[in-house]
């Protein structure tokens, strides 16, 4: 009898691709003899299946399945470059499941002008002044297309999501008054600030009319609400990345970025997530290990990030965003992630979406059927599917579900 296993390499990297290996106990020592041997068949679907994804996308295909070998010795001499890195760096980066890696990658894509992702230097200006020149424009065009390049196909895939999303709601006959993002396991990325940047100014200039009480309304609800939930350290490094670096590279970003709000919770201890979630959706200040931050006096809060848009209100449509963190959570875990947003959003009577770029649970052989089915047993209606290779092969977006 044939089975169908999925073998990840122990590389942390996304760029690992699970092979799927057809294995069949009787046919091994003659399928060895052949070139045509099941695995080399499903290496090349597998090629097939990423170059269709890639084409998509209207990003150029990655070559991991083409060349390992050199694939691997790439994520050597990265891995060597990473560690020069750190210690050259003056600010000491906890490397949380590859998220130091993401930032470079994504920097790469964003400084390749050839890249439907790229993004003017942002994510560059993440890195450390030393050792970031390697992956400057044009040098960034010239690397082989591996990790970066499959990264590069989640960053594109939820870009395209989150621009249907927000179009949808922009022109519902209902209009909400805020939209809010939320990145789960943000790690050191910068999509908030790119989504914000892009659709806040967009919005400015379609509503750049009318008297100045009614200018400063609209721009209020243009606003977006920003957050972002890591483990309270990760939280604690990026907080001191942004101020440190990212902020005296880009200061006229500095706004924008003290609006993000920062949380710290472990997405493992799910009845903390549970509370920080219900309490994110009200509005509340939280501090960066998530616990709720009291104001201290009539009138004066201790903290300066909470959206006053936001606070309390129902009219918020929230869309919480998944990134190659569901991978790292405990058994289980992703899939009750799922049902604590929608119930946490159900009991306040909002809307909501998840996109994601990551690997949902009880999804064998990423089959679109499973995937809706996982989804709404937690509530979520699958709207858009994209499954590719990769440890984070599901790509899609769900709606909340009604009832
Ligand atoms: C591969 S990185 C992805 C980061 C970001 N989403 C991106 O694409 O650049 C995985 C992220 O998940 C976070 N993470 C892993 N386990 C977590 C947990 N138990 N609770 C909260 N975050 C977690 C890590 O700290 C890290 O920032």
């Amino acid at each position: 009898m044939s089975t169908i296993t999925s073998s990840n390499s122990q590389d942390t990297d996304d760029d690992v691709v699970p092979s799927l290996t057809v294995s069949s106990s009787s046919s091994i020592s003659d399928a060895k003899k052949e070139d045509t041997s099941p695995t080399q068949d499903k290496k090349k679907q597998d090629k097939r299946a990423a170059d269709e994804v890639a084409e998509k996308l209207g990003v150029v295909p990655t070559a991991t399945l083409e060349k390992p070998n050199q694939r691997k010795r790439a994520s050597f001499w990265f891995r060597q470059w990473l560690t020069l890195s750190q210690i050259l760096d003056p600010i000491r980066i906890p490397n949380s499941h590859v998220n130091y890696q993401c930032v470079w990658w994504k920097a790469i894509s964003g400084n390749d002008a050839n890249s439907p992702v790229r993004d003017g230097g942002l994510a560059y200006d993440m890195l450390p002044p030393l050792t970031r020149w390697a992956v400057a424009s044009p040098l960034a065009s010239k690397y082989p297309r591996f990790h970066h390049a499959n990264v590069e196909l989640r960053t594109k895939y939820l870009d395209n999501a989150m621009d249907q999303i927000i179009q949808k709601v922009r022109s519902a006959e209902e209009q909400k008054k805020c939209i809010r993002i939320v990145l789960m396991g943000g790690g050191y990325d910068l999509r908030l600030i790119r989504v914000a940047e892009h659709y806040e100014s967009l919005l400015k200039e379609e509503n750049d009319h009318g008297d100045n009480e009614q200018q400063q309304q609209q721009q209020q609800q243009n606003q977006f609400d920003l957050v972002e939930l890591d483990l309270p350290r990760v939280i604690a490094a990026k907080s001191e990345l942004l101020e440190k670096r990212f902020l005296r590279r880009r200061p006229e970003l500095t706004d924008l970025v003290n609006r993000i709000r920062m949380i710290g919770v472990d997405l493992n201890k799910i009845t903390q997530v549970e509370t920080v979630v219900r309490a994110m959706l009200e509005g509340k200040d939280l501090d960066m290990e998530g616990n709720e931050i009291v104001p201290v006096a009539d009138g004066v809060n201790a903290g300066d990030k909470a959206n006053p848009m936001t606070t309390g209100s129902s009219e918020c449509f929230t869309i919480f965003i998944f990134e190659a963190v569901l991978i790292y959570l405990d058994d289980q875990v992703p899939s009750r992630l799922l049902s604590i947003l929608s119930q946490a959003l159900k009991s306040r009577g909002e809307s909501g979406a998840i996109c994601f770029a990551d690997t949902l649970l009880n999804v064998d052989c990423n089959r679109q059927d499973a995937a809706k089915l996982e989804l709404e047993e937690h509530g979520w209606e699958l709207q858009d599917w994209l499954p590719k290779p990769g440890r984070t092969r599901h790509m899609g977006w769900a709606s909340l579900a009604s009832g």
